[in-house]
C-alpha cells in the first residue's frame, strides 16, 4: 500500500487510522479520561527531555536487543494489552500477535480481546505471548481463564491494577460508544464513508472472545458497564498474591505510579512493574508515565524489571525511558493506529518505524548498543522538573 510505504512516523499511521475507522471507534482508541490532561502530558513530557549525543564513536555495528522478562526481544519494545483490537481490523489480535512474532517482540493479549486466548495462540504459534488479567468477580471464571492461558502457551501474566472501575471517558459518552456498535442514522452515515471497515465488520462482527455469552448479558453495553458487571473493584494486594500463586509462572503488575506500590509488587515476587497510567484513560490529573518513572526505578533497585507505557510514539521516546531507568516500553496506540490503518502490515510498519528510529538514534547518540543507554544520553541535569506544569487548558 503506497500510503503505508510513505508513512514517515507513527503520527502518519494515526492519520490513516482516522480515515478508515468510524468516528466513535477512532475516538475510543485516541481518547483519554476527563479533560485529557494526563493523556497530553504522556506525550508532552517526552518532548521536554533533551538528548546529548557524543561523536567520534564507532557506531558501524549497532545492537537493539533487550531482555524483557526472560525473553530475548529484538527491540526494547512490546505490544501492550488493548481491548477490542478485533473491532479495529478483522481478527486484529491475531494480526498484531503475528506482527509481534515477525518483529521478535512480545505480544500481550487483553482480557477484553475480541479473539479468544485459543484463537490467538493458534494464529501466532511461537510468538512470545503474555496474557493480561483484570480481576474478575467470578472466581471460577478466573480459574478457567488462567488455566486456558497457561495451557495455550502464554508465558507471562500481566495483572492490570489501575482499573477497579473504568475512568470517565468523555469522548465515549458524547459519541454514545457501545459494543456492539449501534445502528443509528449518524453511525450509518458515518459508516457509509468507511466501506473498508464496514466490510470487515460485517464479515467478522465483534464479541468479547474470552467470555461465554451468558456471562455478557447480551445487548449493547458501554465499556464502563462491561467492566462494572464483570470486574471486581474489591481486589487488593492479597488478591494479587493469590492470582500470582494460581498462575505459577512469571507475572508483572501494570498500572503503577507510586514507588511504594512498586515496592509492594516486588516484595510479592513480581518479575516486572509496568509504570503506566493506562494511556491517560483512567484518572485524569495523575502524572505522565515518564515523569513517574525515575522514582519507581529507584524504589525497585534492580530487584525486578521496570517497563513503561504511555505516550511512546518514537524511537527516541523508548531511549529516553531506558535512560531514566526502564528496561523496555510497551506501546498501545502506536500499534493500534497501524493496525486500524492497514491490519497486520500496519503493525509491521509501526514496529519497523520504531526499530529504525531506535537504530538511527543509537548511531547519532554515539551509543551503539541499547544495553549501554543510561542517563549519559540526556542533556545535563537529566529529566526536567516535571512537577511544575500540569495544567487544565479549560
Ligand atoms: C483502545 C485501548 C484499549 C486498551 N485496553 C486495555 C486493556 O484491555 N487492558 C489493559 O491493561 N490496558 C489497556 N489499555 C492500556 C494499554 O495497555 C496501555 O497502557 C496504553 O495504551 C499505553 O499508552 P499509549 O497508548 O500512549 O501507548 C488500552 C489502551 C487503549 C488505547
Amino acid at each position: 500500500m503506497k500510503t503505508l510505504r510513505r508513512a514517515a512516523e507513527i503520527r502518519d499511521l494515526r492519520r490513516l487510522a482516522r480515515r478508515r475507522l468510524p468516528h466513535a471507534i477512532f475516538e475510543f482508541i485516541d481518547g483519554g479520561a476527563g479533560r485529557e490532561i494526563t493523556l497530553r502530558a504522556n506525550e508532552d513530557d517526552f518532548a521536554r527531555i533533551g538528548l546529548s549525543p557524543r561523536v567520534g564513536v564507532d557506531v558501524a555495528t549497532r545492537r537493539t536487543r533487550r531482555d524483557i522478562v526472560g525473553f530475548d526481544s529484538a527491540l526494547p519494545v512490546m505490544l501492550a494489552p488493548t481491548g477490542l483490537a478485533g473491532l479495529y481490523w478483522p481478527q486484529g489480535e491475531q494480526a498484531a500477535a503475528r506482527a509481534a512474532r515477525r518483529a521478535g517482540v512480545p505480544f500481550c493479549l487483553s482480557t477484553n480481546s475480541v479473539a479468544s486466548i485459543e484463537e490467538v495462540s493458534a494464529a501466532a504459534t511461537g510468538a512470545d505471548l503474555w496474557f493480561q488479567y483484570y480481576f474478575l468477580k467470578d472466581e471460577g471464571l478466573t480459574d478457567r481463564m488462567l488455566a486456558r492461558a497457561r495451557a495455550h502457551g502464554y508465558r507471562v501474566l500481566c495483572i492490570t491494577l489501575d482499573l477497579p472501575v473504568q475512568g470517565r471517558r468523555h469522548r465515549d459518552v458524547r459519541n454514545a460508544f457501545v459494543v456492539p456498535p449501534k445502528v443509528t442514522l449518524p453511525t450509518v452515515l458515518d459508516a457509509l464513508r468507511r466501506p473498508s471497515w464496514v466490510a470487515g465488520y460485517l464479515r467478522h462482527g465483534v464479541s468479547f472472545g474470552n467470555f461465554e455469552t451468558h456471562q455478557l448479558g447480551g445487548g449493547f453495553s458501554t465499556i464502563a458497564q462491561h467492566i462494572a458487571s464483570l470486574c471486581d473493584a474489591g481486589a487488593d494486594w492479597e488478591t494479587v498474591r493469590r492470582i500470582a500463586e494460581k498462575w505459577g509462572g512469571p507475572w508483572v503488575v501494570k498500572g503503577v505510579l507510586h514507588p511504594e506500590d512498586a515496592r509492594i509488587a516486588v516484595g510479592l515476587g513480581a518479575s516486572a512493574v509496568v509504570v503506566s497510567n493506562h494511556g491517560g484513560r483512567q484518572l485524569d490529573g495523575v502524572p505522565s508515565a515518564i515523569s513517574a518513572l525515575p522514582a519507581i526505578a529507584a524504589a525497585v533497585e534492580g530487584r525486578a524489571q521496570v517497563l513503561l507505557d504511555g505516550g511512546v510514539r518514537r524511537g527516541t521516546d523508548v531511549l529516553k525511558a531506558l535512560a531514566l531507568g526502564a528496561d523496555a516500553c510497551m506501546i498501545g496506540r502506536a500499534f493500534l493506529w497501524g493496525l486500524a490503518a492497514a491490519g497486520e502490515a500496519g503493525v509491521d510498519k509501526t514496529l519497523a518505524l520504531l526499530g529504525d528510529e531506535i537504530d538511527n538514534a543509537l548511531a547519532l547518540l554515539g551509543v551503539p548498543d541499547v544495553a549501554a543507554i543510561g542517563p549519559q544520553i540526556l542533556t545535563p541535569g537529566g529529566a526536567p522538573d516535571f512537577s511544575a506544569k500540569m495544567r487544565d487548558p479549560a
